[in-house]
């Protein structure tokens, strides 16, 4: 029997900060409607003529991880890449990665979960550790949403939120079975699919369809987001599945040492953190300055909350999210 630990964490952002001050000047929009509604001061976009793409950003974030496990690329077994924002429409950005890495040629899994996306890879690549199948796992958690957000008051409800970024791990097979994950819990209710989603390019749509309708407004290619809706269906969800997690393990809210919520709205954070008690020193937030990641925001969260000094051996660690599908996870790790 193997336990499945995070052996090494990396992330990577772009340079270029985008400020709200900066929106206001390409959308009707203010630095504090934004910070009030969502607590982002600040977000890194990829700079419109770089060559930073997904899988470009999910790279150096790997090659950190790699580097912080100790352990050599030809070790690693498996690729699970989570992203909601790929390089191209097919292939899926995996195959990218075990490219732009020189990896041997070892399987390249993409992961469709959007903001849970983290959470599925983790809850993946834990199965074929536990079942003995692979050693060493990279997981990969990439968005580049610059490119494809609306930049206009039409879109502000969306664009003023999404961040790039990318955040990385190496999930190891050990034999300690005091620590490592617990378990993970995932979860989907598809009637909701179209709250929150980028309708085109699809094959619901045909291409030449598109090119000679002279309704498209080019809408169906921006994200849609019913925020109020998608809110309210998040705070109920992320509590229900942290207690399922800390019911499945014979805890209570009392034992979590530190909550890593995905980063879509500081205000969401802070509902589920006072709805579970739990002291500023136990949740860690990165919103303010990188806007929402999507499969990226727990990683790289993690990996900061790492260099702060927030885990000791033995602490539970829990992660959760919630967004597009929807979908929804959590995970119980002993550190
Ligand atoms: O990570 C995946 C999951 N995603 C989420 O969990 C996001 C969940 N939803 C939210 O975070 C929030 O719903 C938003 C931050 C997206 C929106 O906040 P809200 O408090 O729900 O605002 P709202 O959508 O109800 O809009 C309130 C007003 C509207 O104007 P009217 O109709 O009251 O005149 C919007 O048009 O704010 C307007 N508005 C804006 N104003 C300035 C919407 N976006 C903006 C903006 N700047 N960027």
């Amino acid at each position: 029997m193997k336990t499945s630990i995070i052996k090494g964490i990396g992330y990577y952002v772009p340079e270029n900060i985008v400020k709200n001050k900066d929106l206001e000047k390409i959308m009707d929009t203010s630095d504090e409607w934004i910070q009030e509604r969502t607590g982002i001061r600040e977000r890194r976009w990829v700079l419109e003529n770089s060559d930073e793409s997904t899988s470009s950003m999910g790279t150096e974030a790997a090659k950190k991880a790699i580097d912080n496990a100790g352990i050599s690329p030809d070790q690693i077994d498996f690729i699970i890449f989570a992203t909601l924002s790929p390089d191209y429409f097919f292939p899926g950005s995996g195959v990218l990665i075990q490219r732009n890495l020189g990896l041997k040629e070892v399987g390249a899994l993409d992961i469709r979960n959007q903001c849970s996306g983290f959470i599925y890879a983790l809850s993946t690549a834990d199965q074929y550790i536990k079942s003995g199948m692979y050693k060493n796992i990279l997981i990969v958690g990439s968005e580049l949403h610059s490119g494809g957000l609306e930049k206009s008051t039409r879109g502000r409800n969306v664009s003023v939120i999404f961040g790039d970024g990318a955040g990385a791990v190496i999930l190891q097979a050990s034999d300690d079975l005091e620590k490592g994950i617990m378990s993970t819990h995932l979860h989907s209710e598809g009637k909701y699919a179209e709250e929150l989603a980028v309708i085109s390019p699809a094959t619901k749509k045909w291409i030449n369809k598109l090119v000679e309708d002279p309704d498209e407004d080019g809408s169906s290619y921006a994200p849609y987001m019913n925020g109020n809706f998608v809110f309210k269906n998040a705070v109920v969800r992320f509590m229900e599945v942290i207690n399922e997690a800390l019911v499945k393990n014979n805890l209570t809210k009392e034992d979590i040492d530190l909550l890593i919520p995905h980063q879509a709205n500081l205000r969401i954070s802070q509902f589920v953190q006072k709805q579970l008690a739990l002291p500023n020193e136990k949740v860690y937030n990165n919103i303010m300055k990188y806007g929402n990641t999507t499969a990226a925001s727990i990683p790289i969260a993690l990996a900061e909350a790492i260099e702060k000094g927030m885990l000791n051996d033995g602490d539970i660690l829990c992660l959760a999210a919630f967004g597009s599908g929807f979908t929804w996870g959590s995970a119980l790790i002993r550190w």
